[in-house]
């Protein structure tokens, strides 16, 4: 049956599946672009779509302008709901936006993408259609997905008709609001047949409406799928890079801002994505790679996997330094040493903390015997406590009598005697530090004269 044109000639209705740091940010800012199409934004979650609905202030993502952009849209185009099937069969469009983690069990356990909700939201989409629509996969998806997607709508689906297009994101926690107004190019994939190319046209004209068409870029769907894994682990392989120079900087006496500069300044190689750092995190890098590494050995390509992997290896050796020099200098026990983490979230300006490297350095130093407390000025206690639960190999139940986490409040309320101060974050509140006050271990790079600073 070929794909109905007139059925699905103007989008006025979006549904976006997922209301997590992609889908709330970009269809927030695609309803303040199109004001004539009605964006829903739906999720499993009823806390999130709460909190969606909820104060400005406490919206569940913080993120700059986020607040002011979904107080220009939400209640006029802009909806959030638990009502999934209410949203799909009035969408033309449907955006899945869900997670995509790393495989915990079976095949590709600890490397391959989990596309369990994926799959979940394609069957959801297929079991209640009510017409032909385009699918959009906005997830990090592996590629060829879009085959698997389309296999699953259709098996589910009585006669309706899919196109699935692949629209990765590439925004940055932090910054997402400012990205997605002003992306750098933004992909669409789509299959190269007439009713594919019509789904593609579709969805460029709302990016149009606020990006110049030379930023948009259409391609296959493997292309598109491909590129988004291959751009992340690009720009994960730049900090891996400069982390492990960062080791030979500390070796040597050469200083790694001095190299990031000169390097950065050959105009092929560019600036950004040198900074040295305790680890990157996150909940994409490592994942993505992950992912690609398995993608690679799935088809047999022993060498480009293990060249990729050691970009994830590189980033685990420099998290494991950092803590190793914080416990050499204090002679390799850290019983009764107070030492002070500043920084939860995985960068600034975000309140996510997935993948953060402050997870690992404070279970190592915790395992040392170090007595410990943590300021952050955006991840909640509550956020804190559920990350060592979940990710600590060590039960901290067990040692929480006698030696508890203390979490501060404000910044003032660092104890002035504790036994030195760790930055793991690069939040603007850190940098005015009094260096001469404290012994401090720099994982960042943000202050003068810190007795350890990353790379010197
Ligand atoms: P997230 O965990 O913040 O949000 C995903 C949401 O999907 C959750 O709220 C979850 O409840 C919901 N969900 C899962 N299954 C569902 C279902 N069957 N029906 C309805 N809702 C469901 O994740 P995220 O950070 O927004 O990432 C989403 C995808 O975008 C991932 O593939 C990620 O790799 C990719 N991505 C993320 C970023 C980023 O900065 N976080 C940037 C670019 C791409
Ligand atoms: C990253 C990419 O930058 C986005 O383009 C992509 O869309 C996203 O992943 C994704 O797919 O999820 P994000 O992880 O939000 O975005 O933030 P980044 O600014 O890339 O930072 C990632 C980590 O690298 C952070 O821990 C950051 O501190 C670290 N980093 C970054 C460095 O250590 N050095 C640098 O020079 C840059």
């Amino acid at each position: 049956m070929a794909f109905k044109k007139t059925k699905i000639m103007k989008i006025k209705n979006i549904c976006c599946i997922g209301a997590g740091y992609v889908g709330g940010p970009t269809m927030s800012v695609i309803a303040l672009k199109n004001f004539q199409i009605t964006v829903t934004v739906v999720d499993i979650n009823k806390d999130r779509i709460d909190a969606w609905n909820g104060p400005l202030d406490n919206l569940p993502i913080f993120e700059p302008g986020l607040s002011e952009v979904v107080k220009e849209t939400r209640g006029k185009n802009l909806f959030f709901s638990t009502d999934i099937d209410s949203a799909i069969k009035k969408a033309e469009m449907i955006f899945i936006s869900v997670n995509t983690p790393t495989k915990t069990y079976g095949e590709g356990k600890g490397f391959a993408s989990d596309l369990t909700y994926v799959e979940q939201s394609a069957r959801h989409i297929g079991r209640v259609a009510n017409g032909d629509k385009i699918i959009v996969e906005k997830s990090t998806l592996p590629v060829r997905t879009a085959e698997k997607i389309k296999e699953v709508l259709e098996a589910e689906s009585r006669g309706n008709k899919f196109e699935v297009l692949s629209n990765p994101e590439f925004l940055a926690e932090g910054t997402a609001i400012e990205d997605l107004l002003n992306a750098d190019r933004v992909l669409i994939g789509g299959e190269q047949t007439a009713t594919g190319k019509e789904a593609i046209s579709k969805l460029l004209e709302i990016y149009a409406s606020w990006l110049p068409k030379e930023r948009i870029l259409t391609t296959n769907v493997w292309s598109s799928e491909l590129s988004k894994l291959a751009a992340n682990a690009m720009l994960a392989q730049r900090i891996s890079s400069i982390n492990s120079l960062s080791a030979l900087c500390e070796k040597t006496g050469a200083k790694i801002d001095e190299l990031s500069k000169a390097i950065g300044m050959d105009s092929r190689i560019g600036p950004k994505f040198l900074k040295a750092s305790v680890g990157f995190g996150g909940s994409c890098f490592q994942k993505d790679i992950l992912n690609l590494v398995y993608l690679c050995k799935f088809y047999g390509l022993e060498e480009v996997a293990e060249y990729w992997h050691q970009v994830v290896k590189i980033n685990d050796y420099q998290k494991e330094r950092f803590a190793n020099n914080v416990v050499n200098y204090f002679g390799g026990d850290l019983s009764n040493i107070k030492l002070t983490i500043l920084g939860w979230a995985f960068k600034a300006n975000t309140n996510d903390s997935r993948e953060s490297a402050s997870i690992f350095i404070a279970e190592k130093l915790f395992s040392f015997g170090a007595i410990i407390e943590i300021y952050d000025p955006m991840v909640s206690k509550s956020k804190i406590l559920n990350d060592i639960s979940e990710y600590w190999m060590l039960d901290y139940d067990n040692y929480k009598i006698k030696r508890p986490i203390k979490f501060l409040k404000k910044i003032n309320q660092i104890d002035k005697k504790t036994n030195a101060i760790l930055i793991l974050t690069e939040w603007d509140e850190f940098k005015t530090l009094d260096e001469k006050s404290f012994i401090i271990f720099d994982g960042r790079k943000i202050i003068g004269n810190p007795t350890f600073s990353i790379g010197n």
